[in-house]
This record gives structure tokens, C-alpha cells and sequence, in this order.
């Protein structure tokens, strides 16, 4: 761990990797399990102490955004919303300023990749903030209590989400995760074969969840359904990625991609993306997330991944190369 003292205060750099999930999104949300790796995009959170005070300001610096926002610590703890670009900044300063009484001033820099094509920079940023305020503060949160200070943030900006981007980004790896059941079990798998495809398009996660919600409004048992049947392909998925069975992963993502096309979340650029990856010789492709835009995947034997790729640019995708599996929270030096 890196502590360094300057003059009075202490400055702490924690960092946390995104999340490309692999099978089970949206069924997540209704308490059915999933499957995400984490990836190599990381968000690091700089948090600083300053003077001893009766009435500490927190200082946000978000360098994604080009923002500073400063707020005195009542206002943190009172506010019903946050300016955007520090949303999810001082939702974790909240939710740790709930527990601990912080007598400082207390100053925020994040900072990570200009793009981040919706592979979790929300959840990571939170995670890295809770992490970096663990440590500058001696709190000695555990990972199970970083995961749930972090998660209750999440959702204090988003409303509705399962939290499983942020057991990726804590814990890192590959995760079975099963919040109903208190499951989150790290895999142990190599290096995973998948390409990333970026779509271009993007669209609100929030947006999308909304859109399944009243989706199962309309047809509860039918979306209940189909949500048990993405949950049997996730426990199939689960061990076929033990047993690295990349052709049954691959087959198991078409039928998972099938119900989310069921779920309305499937767009046109990424349906071409994921039939020109099984036209090139993938085991499979689906889409990855909330839809709408942003990822797909395709799941390759190691001799097919360049054509995999090529044939991804040609559908007018843009390949993301980040590794998979990637370490979850950490401190910096
Ligand atoms: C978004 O990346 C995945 C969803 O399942 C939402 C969530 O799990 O919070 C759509």
C-alpha cells in the first residue's frame, strides 16, 4: 500500500478494472446470476486529506469531464442529486461520510482512458474512490464491505442495478455472480479468447433497464421466463468457461444473444457485428451489457481470432483490445 504524507495531509491512489459481462445481463437485475470478466480499463481515484475542520469541503476533480466541483461536506451528505460528472465521485463520498466522521477537508482526482465504450468506468470510478478513502482513512474495510459501501452508491445514482460491474471491479478475474444468493465466486480461468467489438452507438444503461422493466410489466410471466432460461444458460456457460470449452461458451452465447434479442436490446450494428464474427469462424458471439450500442463479443479458437477481428472491422465495428481477467481493486504507488 502507498500512503504519502505531504506537509500535513496524505494522499492515497487506488485503481479498479472495468467489466465486459459475458452471459446473463438484464436477468441480473430480477436476481438471476451472471457471468463478467473484468477488464484491463482502468479508473484511478487520488484522494487527499487536508486541514482539521469544523466544516470539511470536498473537492472533486473529474479529469474524464475537465470539472472541479467543490461542495462543503453537509451539502455531500444532504444533496437529492449530484452534478453528473462527479456523480458517482460523491455518491461514495457520501456513503463513507454515512459511517465515518471525516474532520478534513477532503480533495477527489480521477482519472482513466479518454474512451471507455461502456465497460464499466461507473462502477470502476466508484470502486476506486472507496478503495483510495479505505485506505487514506484507515477505515479497514474488507472487500465484501468495499463491495457493498461501493454498490449502495451505484445505486444511489442509478436506482436500479446489480452491482455485478462492481464485484468485478472490486474483486476482480472472472465472477459467477449471484446476489440472491450471496454468491460471488472468482473462476479460475486463463486468459479468455474473445474479441471485443465496439458498435458506436451508445445508449443509457438506465435507459435500457427501464425499457426491459416495462417490457415485464407488460408480459411478467413470459419476461420471467425467459429471464430463467438466460439463467440456465449462465450456469451451462459457467462451467463450460471451467472446463474451457470454448465451442460449447460459443453456442451457449448464440442462445443467450437469442433472448436478448427477445428483450428488445439487440440493435442492428451489433446484430451485424455478431453474424459477421460466426461468418469469420467464431464458436459464437452476443452482445454485452445493457445493448442499445456499445459491446459484442465473439468467442474464438486461437487460430480464428485475427479473421474474428478483420471481419469485425469490415461490419464497421471497432475492435477493443483490453485484457480480460484483469486484477480488481488495488492501491498505487
Ligand atoms: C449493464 O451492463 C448490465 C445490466 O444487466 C444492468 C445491471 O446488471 O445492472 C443491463
Amino acid at each position: 500500500m502507498q500512503v504519502t504524507e505531504t506537509g500535513s495531509s496524505m494522499r492515497v491512489t487506488a485503481s479498479a478494472p472495468g467489466k465486459l459481462m459475458l452471459f446473463g445481463e438484464h436477468a441480473v437485475v430480477y436476481g438471476r446470476p451472471c457471468l463478467v470478466t473484468a477488464v484491463d480499463l482502468r479508473i484511478f481515484a487520488v484522494t487527499e486529506n487536508g486541514s482539521r475542520t469544523d466544516t470539511p469541503y470536498v473537492t472533486v476533480h473529474a479529469s474524464v469531464a475537465d470539472t472541479v466541483i467543490r461542495m462543503p461536506l453537509t451539502d455531500v451528505l444532504t444533496a437529492e442529486t449530484y452534478p453528473r460528472e462527479a456523480a458517482f465521485v460523491l455518491a461514495a463520498v457520501r456513503r463513507i461520510a454515512e459511517r465515518f466522521r471525516l474532520e478534513r477537508d477532503l480533495t477527489l482526482r480521477t482519472h482513466g482512458p479518454q474512451r471507455s465504450f461502456g465497460l464499466g468506468s461507473s462502477s470502476a470510478v466508484t470502486v476506486a474512490v472507496v478503495g483510495s478513502l479505505n485506505a487514506l482513512l484507515g477505515l479497514d474495510l474488507s472487500p465484501r464491505e468495499i463491495f457493498q459501501t461501493a454498490y449502495a452508491a451505484v445505486l444511489d445514482v442509478q436506482g436500479k442495478a446489480s452491482g455485478f460491474d462492481v464485484a468485478a471491479a472490486v474483486y476482480g478475474g472472472t465472477l459467477y455472480y449471484d446476489l440472491s444468493r450471496e454468491i460471488i465466486e472468482p473462476l479460475a480461468v486463463p486468459e479468455l479468447p474473445v474479441v471485443i467489438g465496439f458498435s458506436g452507438e451508445k445508449v443509457s444503461t438506465v435507459n435500457l433497464v427501464g425499457a426491459v422493466a416495462a417490457l415485464r410489466d407488460r408480459h411478467p410471466e413470459r419476461i420471467d421466463t425467459i429471464f430463467d432460461l438466460i439463467a440456465a444458460l449462465t450456469q451451462d456457460a459457467r462451467d463450460a468457461l471451467l472446463r474451457q470449452d470454448w465451442a460449447l461458451l460459443g453456442e451457449l452465447s448464440q442462445m443467450n444473444q437469442g433472448l436478448l434479442d427477445s428483450l428488445g436490446v439487440n440493435t442492428l450494428s451489433l446484430a451485424r457485428l455478431i453474424f459477421a464474427a460466426q461468418a469469420a469462424g467464431a464458436c459464437g458471439a452476443k452482445l454485452s451489457g445493457a445493448g442499445g450500442g456499445d459491446c459484442m463479443f465473439a468467442i474464438a479458437d486461437a487460430p480464428k481470432l485475427e479473421a474474428v477481428r478483420a471481419a469485425l472491422r469490415a461490419a464497421g465495428g471497432e475492435i477493443v483490445t483490453l485484457a480480460t481477467n484483469a486484477p480488481g481493486l488495488r492501491l498505487e504507488p
